[in-house]
C-alpha cells in the first residue's frame, strides 16, 4: 500500500517536473531544438566577459564554459597516439594521477602504412573511447602534414607523403573519434613540415603545391571527416603567423571549405591580438609557453584574446561581430561534445583497445626486402636466435614531444619475440650499440636502466661473436624519440642512422647470412648496407603491442601487408626538399624564409618525374606470398565530360599462404598545359586472398582523379585528352596500364 502511494506520488512529481521543464527549459538546453537555435539562445544570454573568457585557455589544457548557465568547460588532450597523462592545472609537471595510464596505439605513420581505412576507423573509435573515458572534449590529433623531408622530427605523427593516401586515412580516423562525442583536432594546419624554426619559418610555396599537396588532407578532414576542431600551426605563411592568417583560416578554411568548427591555436602560436580577432583564431592556447615544457604560470588574463581583447572592445576599437562568431563555434563544439547527453561512456585500457593496437601494428609493419626467404623465421631450423640492438628493449612510448605517453603496458620487441618463441629456441639479446640510455619525458620515467660502460668496439665485438653462433640474427635498431631523432621541436641532422649502427649492421652481415634488420622509425633512413642484408623490415613506433606485433610478423603468424607511405631516398640529396627545395638552416629567433622550390614534386612525384631511383619506393611492401596481377580493363576508352569510368583488375594469390595486397591506382596525364608529375595516386584497395584465390579489384575513376589545380584560373581543371590508368604494386612496380581519353 505504502509502496503504491509512494509510486503514485513519484509519478506525479515526475510529471510535474516534466511539465515545468517543458514550459521553462531554455532553448539552449533543449536537445530537441536545432543546434543553431540553441547556439543563438545561449549566445544572447552571455555577457561580454563570459564570451571573451571562452576564447582563451584557463589552464594548460582547458578553457572555461559558463558556469552560471551550466555550459561546461572544454578539456583538450594530446594526441594523436594515446591520451596524454595529466599535468598540473598550471604547470607542465605531472599531476601524479594513478589512473591516467593509457593504451599506446601505433604512430600515425604505421596507420598510414596499413593502407586500410577500416584500420583508421578502428583507431579513431578506440582512441576516442579512451579520450571519452578520461573526460576529454578534444583530442589534439590526427596530424596530416605532408612528409616533405626525411629530416622532419615529427613525421612519425603524420600520414606520409601523399595527399590522397592521407585524405583517405584521416577521414575515418576523425569519424571514429567523433562517434564518441569527442572532437578530433586536425593538426597542424598548414605547412608545418619541419620542426627546427617551426615558430619562425615563413613558408613560401606556390599555389599549385599548396592546393595539390599540402591542403587536400585538411580539406578532406573538414569536408568529409567533418572535424569539429582544427589546430593552426606555429609557422608563418605570407609573412603572417598561421594562427591568425587571413588567407589560410578565413579565406580558405572557413570561406571556401565552409568549416563550421573551432580553430584552436597551437600552444603558444598566437602573437597578436588584432590579427587573432580578425583572422579566424577561435581558441587561444599556450601563449607564453613553448607548448611542451616551459611556460609562464597564470598568464591567462594577459593572453592576446583575454584582457587585451576586452579592452579593445570596451574602447570601441573593435566590435563584437568576430567575438560572436568565435563563441558560436565554441558553443557548437560544446553542444556536439560535452552537452551531447547521448554520447557513449568510453573505455580505458580495454582488451579491445589492445587488440586494436595490435591489429593496426600488424597490418602496418612493412617487409622491405626478403632475399632467400630468410623470413618468416623457421623455428624448426632455429635453436639459437640472437637479437641485437637497443631498440629491442627500449620503451618508445616515452619521448618525442607532446605525443609522449604514460602507458599501462608496453611490450618490447625482445619480450614479444621471447614470448612467441617460448621453449622452441633460445633467444639471446646483446646491446650492440648505445643510443639514448635516458628514459624520461616531462616527468614520466620509463624506469629502465639502459646505462652501458663498454666501448662501441667492445659492443660490436660481442655482437659479432654471438652472431656467428646463432641460427638467426635479428637486429632491432633505427631511430628513437630523443632530440635530433624522431622528436618534436628538433629535426634529424642527416639521413644515416646514428650511434654507429651502420658499422654494426655491416659487421653482423659479415658474421651471419641469416640476418634480419628491423628498422624502428617514423622516417626514411639511409641503408649503406642494403645489399649485404638479406631481410629488412620497416617497423614503426607501434606502441603498447610493439613486441607481439613484430614477433607475429617475423614468425609468419601474420603475413605482412603494410606498404610504405613515403619514399626512402638513397641519399638525402635525392630528396626534393634537399635537392632543389629549401630546408631551414640554423635555429633562428628571427623570421626565416623557407621556399618549397620543388613545388608539386614531393616524394614519389619527384623521383618518378626526375627518374631518380629510390632506395625503396612509395607504396612498396612485400608479403610471404606472391600476388599475380591480370590485365586491367576499363569499361570504356572514353570518359564523358561529366562521367566516370570503372577499371577492373584481377589479382591472384599465387603463393601458398593467405595474404593481403594493396593494389594501387595511379593516373598519368599524358599531355597537359601545365607540367604535372609523371603519375599520381588516385585509388587503392587492400584485398585479402586465400592461396590460389582470384578477385577482381575495381576502381572508379572520376574527373577529380584527372584534375590539377590551375593557378592561372584559380580552379581545378581536368583537361580533355589522353590519360593512362596505371595499376601498380608500388610507385615503381607497375603491373598494368590502360589508356583512355577524357572527352571535350
Ligand atoms: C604541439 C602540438 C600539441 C600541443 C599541446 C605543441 O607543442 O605542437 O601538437 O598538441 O603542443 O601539447
Amino acid at each position: 500500500m505504502i509502496n503504491k502511494r509512494l509510486t503514485a506520488s513519484v509519478v506525479a512529481s515526475l510529471f510535474c517536473i516534466h511539465l515545468v521543464q517543458a514550459q521553462t527549459l531554455p532553448v539552449y538546453l533543449d536537445e530537441s531544438k536545432p543546434m543553431e537555435a540553441r547556439i543563438e539562445d545561449a549566445l544572447q544570454r552571455m555577457t561580454l566577459e563570459e564570451k571573451v573568457a571562452m576564447t582563451h585557455a584557463q589552464s594548460k589544457f582547458s578553457s572555461p564554459g559558463v558556469e552560471r548557465l551550466g555550459i561546461p568547460e572544454v578539456w583538450m588532450t594530446d594526441g594523436p597516439h594515446g591520451i596524454r597523462p595529466e599535468v598540473l592545472w598550471d604547470e607542465w609537471d605531472q599531476a601524479g594521477w594513478t589512473n591516467d595510464s593509457c593504451v599506446a596505439f601505433p604512430a600515425l605513420t604505421c596507420l598510414a602504412a596499413t593502407w586500410n581505412p577500416d584500420m583508421a576507423l578502428l583507431y579513431g573509435k578506440s582512441i576516442g573511447e579512451e579520450a571519452r573515458y578520461r573526460k576529454k572534449t578534444v583530442i589534439l590529433g590526427p596530424g596530416v602534414n605532408i612528409y616533405r623531408t626525411p629530416l622532419n622530427g615529427r613525421n612519425f605523427e603524420y600520414m606520409g607523403e601523399d595527399p590522397y593516401l592521407a585524405s583517405r586515412m584521416v577521414v575515418p580516423y576523425i569519424q571514429g573519434v567523433q562517434q564518441n562525442g569527442v572532437a578530433a583536432c586536425v593538426k597542424h594546419y598548414a605547412l608545418n613540415n619541419h620542426e627546427v624554426n617551426r615558430h619562425t619559418s615563413n613558408i613560401i610555396v606556390d599555389e599549385r603545391a599548396l592546393r595539390e599537396i599540402y591542403l587536400p588532407a585538411f580539406k578532406a578532414a573538414v569536408q568529409e571527416g567533418k572535424a569539429w576542431t582544427l589546430m593552426a600551426s606555429y609557422n608563418l605563411y605570407q609573412k603572417q603567423h598561421v594562427c591568425h592568417n587571413q588567407r589560410l583560416l578565413n579565406d580558405i578554411l572557413k570561406g571556401e571549405w565552409g568549416f563550421d568548427g573551432a580553430v584552436v591555436s597551437d600552444w603558444g602560436g598566437v602573437h597578436d591580438t588584432e590579427e587573432a580577432i580578425h583572422n579566424g583564431m577561435d581558441m587561444e592556447f599556450g601563449s607564453w609557453t613553448n607548448g611542451l615544457s616551459a611556460g609562464t604560470s597564470n598568464a591567462y588574463d594577459n593572453y592576446y584574446l583575454a584582457h587585451p581583447y576586452l579592452k579593445l572592445i570596451r574602447e570601441g576599437k573593435v566590435g563584437t561581430q568576430e567575438l560572436d562568431d568565435k563563441v558560436r563555434r565554441i558553443l557548437r563544439l560544446i553542444f556536439r561534445t560535452e552537452m551531447n547527453r547521448n554520447r557513449p561512456w568510453g573505455a580505458l585500457n580495454s582488451e579491445a583497445h589492445y587488440a586494436a593496437a595490435r591489429q593496426i601494428a600488424e597490418e602496418g609493419i612493412v617487409l622491405l626486402k626478403n632475399e632467400g626467404a630468410v623470413l618468416p623465421i623457421d623455428l624448426s631450423q632455429a635453436k639459437r636466435i640472437l637479437v641485437v640492438g637497443e631498440n629491442a628493449v627500449k620503451m618508445m612510448t616515452v619521448g618525442g614531444g607532446s605525443s609522449s605517453l604514460k602507458v599501462q603496458r608496453e611490450i618490447s620487441p625482445l619480450d614479444g619475440i621471447r614470448e612467441r618463441v617460448g621453449q622452441q629456441a633460445e633467444v639471446l639479446w646483446v646491446r650492440g650499440y648505445v643510443g639514448d640510455a635516458s628514459g624520461e619525458y616531462n616527468g614520466v620515467v620509463t624506469g629502465q636502466d639502459l646505462k652501458e660502460s663498454r666501448s662501441p668496439q667492445e659492443l660490436i665485438a660481442e655482437a659479432v661473436e654471438e652472431a656467428r653462433k646463432a641460427d638467426y640474427v635479428i637486429f632491432i635498431g633505427g631511430l628513437n624519440k630523443s632530440n635530433g631523432q624522431d622528436c618534436e621541436d628538433s629535426d634529424r641532422s642527416g639521413l644515416n642512422l646514428s650511434y654507429g649502427q651502420d658499422e654494426l649492421i655491416a659487421a653482423l652481415a659479415q658474421a651471419n647470412p641469416r640476418l634480419v634488420v628491423v628498422n624502428i622509425s617514423g622516417n626514411a633512413i639511409a641503408m649503406p648496407w642494403v645489399k649485404e642484408v638479406p631481410a629488412i623490415v620497416q617497423d614503426w613506433y607501434v606502441g603498447s603491442e610493439a613486441g607481439p606485433a613484430l614477433a607475429s610478423v617475423l614468425m609468419g603468424d601474420v603475413n605482412p601487408s603494410g606498404k610504405l607511405p613515403f619514399t626512402f631516398p638513397v641519399r638525402l640529396e635525392d630528396s626534393p626538399a634537399h635537392c632543389v627545395g629549401e630546408y631551414t638552416g640554423q635555429r633562428s629567433w628571427e623570421t626565416v624564409d623557407v621556399e618549397y622550390k620543388e613545388g608539386i614534386l614531393v616524394g614519389y612525384r619527384w623521383h618518378d618525374t626526375k627518374r631518380i631511383k629510390p632506395l625503396f619506393p612509395f607504396g612498396h611492401g612485400l608479403s610471404y606470398t606472391t600476388f599475380r596481377y591480370g590485365k586491367a580493363t576499363i569499361d570504356s576508352p572514353v570518359m564523358k565530360a561529366d562521367g566516370k569510368l570503372t577499371l577492373t583488375v584481377p589479382v591472384t594469390n599465387a603463393g601458398n599462404r593467405p595474404g593481403a595486397e594493396v593494389v594501387q591506382l595511379y593516373i598519368r596525364d599524358v599531355k597537359s598545359a601545365l607540367p604535372r608529375p609523371l603519375k599520381e595516386l588516385k585509388g587503392f584497395c587492400k584485398v585479402r586472398l586465400q592461396p590460389g584465390e582470384t578477385r577482381e579489384v575495381t576502381f572508379t575513376i572520376d574527373r577529380e582523379a584527372l584534375s590539377y589545380y590551375d593557378d592561372n584560373q584559380s580552379k581545378w581543371v581536368a583537361e580533355p585528352g589522353k590519360f593512362e590508368a596505371i595499376v601498380a604494386a608500388s610507385a615503381t612496380d607497375i603491373r598494368s596500364t590502360v589508356p583512355f581519353r577524357l572527352e571535350e
